[in-house]
């Protein structure tokens, strides 16, 4: 296959904020008395905020309102970006760098397709502000992955069809996101066991021997 557009999911692909959601997440959890482990965290890779907070709510010993859950999602939120504000161009790792120069120059469009209401500002913290061809992001979707909203959005704005986009994932709801919309697919990670990813990758840097 002959692709002309790469999209990129951005945590765990181009950068690792995983440490910040699992903190922000332990500490909400903490406040609340639920348990919470790196296997719940692992759960809540790739899908939205209010997803992820329904997945740790289900060990809560009690219910909350809609209203409760919205101040829950708000407190990890500010707590997030307060350790996201930690990041620097530093954390942008160099394969990732080579890899994305490597592409561009053998002249593939870019695209960042991210489940992230806070892809923005993670892009700025790490330099990539406007280095992207195309960024659709949590904040221009209704349903976040496994559902392709996200990734059709970030072709359209390449102006390509999805069956000439490659999508980059670490995570399983991506890899399902880009079969359901006519992607074809890169795994990184747990995401390159995927039954229906179209390339494993080892590291990202493959990408770069691969196309
Ligand atoms: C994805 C992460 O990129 O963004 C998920 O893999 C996260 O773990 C989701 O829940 C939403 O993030 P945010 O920044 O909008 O809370
Ligand atoms: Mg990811």
């Amino acid at each position: 296959m002959t692709w002309r557009g790469i999209i990129f999911d951005l945590d765990g692909v181009l950068c690792f904020t995983d440490q910040y959601h699992y903190q922000a997440w332990k500490e909400l959890a903490g406040r609340e008395g639920i348990y919470f482990d790196e296997t719940v965290n692992n759960r809540l890779r790739g899908i939205s905020r209010m997803d992820s907070l329904k997945i740790i709510l289900e060990r809560a010993g009690k219910s909350y309102t809609e209203g409760e859950k919205a101040s829950l999602a708000e407190w990890k939120n500010r707590r997030y970006r307060e350790l996201l504000g930690k990041m620097t161009e530093e954390d942008l790792p160099e394969e990732v760098r080579e890899t994305l120069d490597g592409l561009r120059t053998k002249g593939y469009k870019l695209a960042v397709g991210s489940s992230s209401k806070n892809a923005k500002f993670i892009l700025s913290r790490i330099g990539l502000a406007d280095y992207f061809d195309a960024v659709s992001d949590g904040t221009d979707i209704a349903r976040s992955k496994p559902d392709p909203e996200v990734f059709l959005k970030a072709a359209g704005r390449l102006g390509l069809e999805p069956s000439e986009c490659l999508v980059v994932e670490d995570a399983l709801a991506g890899i399902e996101a880009a079969a359901a919309g006519g992607f074809g697919s890169a795994g990184i990670g747990e995401a390159a066991g995927h039954p229906q990813v179209t390339c494993p990758l080892k590291s990202i840097r493959d990408l770069l021997r691969m196309l």
